[in-house]
């Protein structure tokens, strides 16, 4: 019988787009001195998808390696978590679902509250899990980033699907009890339906994200959590990399803690290695950290992480996890590092040219150019119904 009471993460894998954008091309379009991209935000480059990848196919291959390895028994739920929806009705997971060739005794469903969906997945996964252990959830964060051309935004968009499977017995990370938790109703960042870009107030955004820290770890603490001194290492919402020191400084702050920058880049900077050249992934952001952090430390083995998971309108989670005994025996680094490897620069004109790509909305019969390598495409879309294909 599985222990319930040790719950996590069993598997994690990552997929990134077939196209990047070197902030070095953005710069020299826009005349920005590029130290304001590599030193300001923190950001070298952003994932670009191509024309036939959307939150289906890169969620469809974030998750297939996962199901490639430990097949599909015991999973009966699916929990595909984004802020960049492509329909109002149905769950982007049920693509996802039939592309990976999951069984019909499954239940899909798709959750949003901006970046901080994934963080809401992963809790409802493990309640089921709690409930009967010999269960596993497939929990899909997958999100592309996208704003105005020509915006401040635009230097931090960014595309990536995280996948992760939630099981009793995990052999990566315990996820613990108790979770600080924090809501305030602020428009910061948001996107009406009827727009493909978000709205955003860069400043405001930046201080509502610090109030959520605050707010979070305010609570995580009265709810009897570890103390700050315990983590080894620190999991922040990365819109971009920047943005975790910035709120990591905020955290010490508050709690009476030093700030020198050799103890903020001990307790992070291991988790900006993906997040810095793939940009902002949304809902995925928070755990292309942790794969960065696991696949890069020395031995994290029985140590504890702590997680800030931020999404924008809004909502935070502080949490905690341990690392468990054997973790490197389970990782993927090498197909991580093969991901983000194997995406093709582009220039900023064509960059251009796939952000201004829309389909029209006439319902008629639009292919879309066979442009990705990947397993999954986007084939086209035909009588208002999106058509993918698998090869
Ligand atoms: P901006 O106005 O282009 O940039 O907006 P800035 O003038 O604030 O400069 C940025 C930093 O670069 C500053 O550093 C400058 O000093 C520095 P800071 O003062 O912040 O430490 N700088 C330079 N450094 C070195 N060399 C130079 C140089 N020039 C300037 N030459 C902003 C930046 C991030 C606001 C903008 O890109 C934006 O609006 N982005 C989108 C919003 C965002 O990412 N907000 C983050 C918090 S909200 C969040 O995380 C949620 C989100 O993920 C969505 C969700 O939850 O769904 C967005």
């Amino acid at each position: 019988m599985a222990n319930a009471s040790a719950i996590g993460i069993h598997d994690l894998s990552f997929a990134t787009t077939e196209f990047v954008l070197p902030h070095t091309a953005l710069a020299e379009y826009n005349g920005t001195d590029i130290g304001k991209y590599h030193k300001g935000i923190g950001q070298l480059s952003m994932s670009v998808p191509a024309a036939d990848e959307d939150i289906v196919t890169l969620g469809a291959a974030a998750a297939a390696p996962i199901i490639a390895r430990h097949g599909s028994d015991g999973i009966r739920t699916v929990v595909f978590a984004t802020e960049s929806s492509i329909d109002q009705a149905k769950a982007a997971g049920v693509y996802v679902h039939s592309l990976l060739g999951l069984p019909s005794a499954t239940r899909v469903v798709e959750l949003k509250q901006a970046c901080y969906g994934a963080t809401a997945a992963l809790q409802f996964a493990i309640g089921l899990v709690h409930r009967d252990p010999a269960q596993r959830v497939l929990v899909i964060a997958s999100d592309v980033s996208k704003y105005e051309l020509d915006s401040p935004g635009e230097a931090t968009q960014g595309a990536a699907a995280v996948a992760m499977l939630v099981s009793a017995d995990p052999a990566l990370v315990r996820i613990e009890e108790p979770s600080g938790v924090f809501t305030a109703d602020v428009m910061d960042f948001w996107r009406p339906n009827y727009r493909d870009a978000a709205l955003v107030d860069g400043q405001e955004s930046i201080t509502a994200y610090l109030q959520a820290v605050e707010g979070s770890w305010k609570d995580y603490t009265e709810q009897g959590g570890r103390p700050l001194d315990d983590f080894a290492a620190f999991c922040y919402h990365q819109p971009f990399t920047k943005m975790a020191y910035k709120a990591h400084r905020h955290l010490l702050n508050v709690t009476g803690h030093d700030t020198d920058d050799d103890r903020v880049t001990r307790d992070l900077g291991l988790t900006t290695a993906y997040n810095t050249v793939i940009g902002n992934s949304y809902t995925a952001s928070v755990y292309l950290g942790l794969a960065a952090l696991l696949d890069q430390a020395d031995d994290l083995t029985g140590k504890a992480v702590a997680f800030l998971s931020y999404g924008s309108g809004s909502v935070a989670e502080f949490f905690a996890g341990t690392v468990v005994p054997g973790y490197r025996e389970h990782l993927r680094t090498e197909a991580h590092r093969e991901a983000i490897d194997r995406r093709k620069a582009v220039d900023y004109a064509r960059y251009r040219e796939l952000h201004e790509r829309s389909f029209p909305a006439d319902g008629g019969d639009h292919p879309t150019p066979a442009e990705t390598t990947g397993a999954f495409r986007l084939a086209a879309l035909r009588g208002h119904k999106r058509i993918y294909e698998t090869r």
